[in-house]
């Protein structure tokens, strides 16, 4: 379990926090979106959970941030990440290697898994990214989505019980982006994983994640489920925030007396509500 009590962070020589006053817990197993404008914090929200605040960057910390129990400010980043796993926004700044193979080797040598493990977990990975044509490419050569998938596939490879990524889908075309989440969407749901994922596509959060978190200027704005958003719409729209436009659709039918159900907030049950209108 992760648990953020009255968390706040102020980056050295920075003059604002940000992140302010933060409390939530989040349970093994659950799936949780993060989403809100540049500059609101989401990233420093997932270097608080792996210990890269504040042993990498530091400033003043307030309050307590616990990981499976263990206070993040007393553990070392390199022990939480026997448990945290972490895909980074900045890819470049993760990438250690020159050499596909040797990125995900990386991870894997230093958590000292046996040759054997260490063969399959790495083939294993790039399989499940569908990047295996990429083992022996040199990193440097790679497109933007491309390396997005290394990285996200030496994460994976080390198999964490907490997976956190940090827009691992902006370089990703439609394709692939629904890809990594029906990866994500099948470690959660077959193996427990905690998947805590931050994404700017509204879309694919009401898809996939059962949670949603909004962050705006360091503060947390929305805490409930992705679905319940059609309750606030004024809250999103407020803070630049589109929300689905299945959503939109369903209201402005509702609005016009055409539609009596559920206001859809994915794409089936938008079909489902389309078919009822029609029908009459
Ligand atoms: N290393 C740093 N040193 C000082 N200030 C920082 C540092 N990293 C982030 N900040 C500041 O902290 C605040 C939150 O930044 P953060 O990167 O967490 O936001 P974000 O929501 O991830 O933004 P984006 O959508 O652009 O990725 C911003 O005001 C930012 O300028
Ligand atoms: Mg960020």
């Amino acid at each position: 379990m992760i648990s953020f009590e009255d968390f706040s962070f102020c980056y050295m020589g920075s003059e604002e926090k940000a992140l302010s006053n933060l409390s939530l817990q989040i349970e093994k197993g659950e799936f949780v979106g993060i989403i809100g404008n540049s500059g609101a914090g989401k990233s420093t929200f997932t270097y608080a959970l792996s210990g890269i605040v504040p042993h990498h960057f530091q400033g003043d910390f307030y309050g307590m941030v616990k990981v499976n129990g263990l206070d993040t400010v007393n553990v070392a980043p390199e022990k939480l990440a026997e448990f945290v796993g972490e895909v980074f926004q900045d890819i470049d700044s993760q990438m250690v290697a020159s050499v596909v193979e040797d990125e995900i080797l990386f991870g894997l040598e230093n958590f000292g898994f046996s040759k054997e493990e260490i063969k399959k977990r790495l083939e294993q990975s790039l399989e499940m990214l569908g990047i295996s044509d990429l083992r022996y490419r040199q990193i440097s050569s790679l497109s933007g989505g491309q390396k997005q998938k290394v990285a996200i596939a030496s994460i994976l490879a080390l198999e964490p019980e907490i997976i956190v990524l940090d827009e691992p889908t902006g370089e990703l075309d439609p394709e692939s982006t629904v890809m990594i989440f029906e990866i994500l969407k099948r470690l959660n749901k077959e193996f427990g994983k905690t998947v805590i994922i931050v994404e700017q596509k509204i879309m694919m959060l009401c898809e996939y994640a059962e949670r949603l978190l909004v962050l705006e200027q360091g503060k947390l704005v929305y805490d409930g489920k992705s679905k319940d958003i059609v309750e606030h719409v004024e809250l999103f729209e407020e803070l630049g925030i589109n929300v689905p436009r299945v959503v939109k659709l369903g209201l402005r039918l509702k609005e016009e007396g055409l539609y009596q159900g559920k206001i859809p907030t994915n794409v089936k049950e938008a079909e489902e509500m389309l078919k009822e209108v029609l029908a009459c």
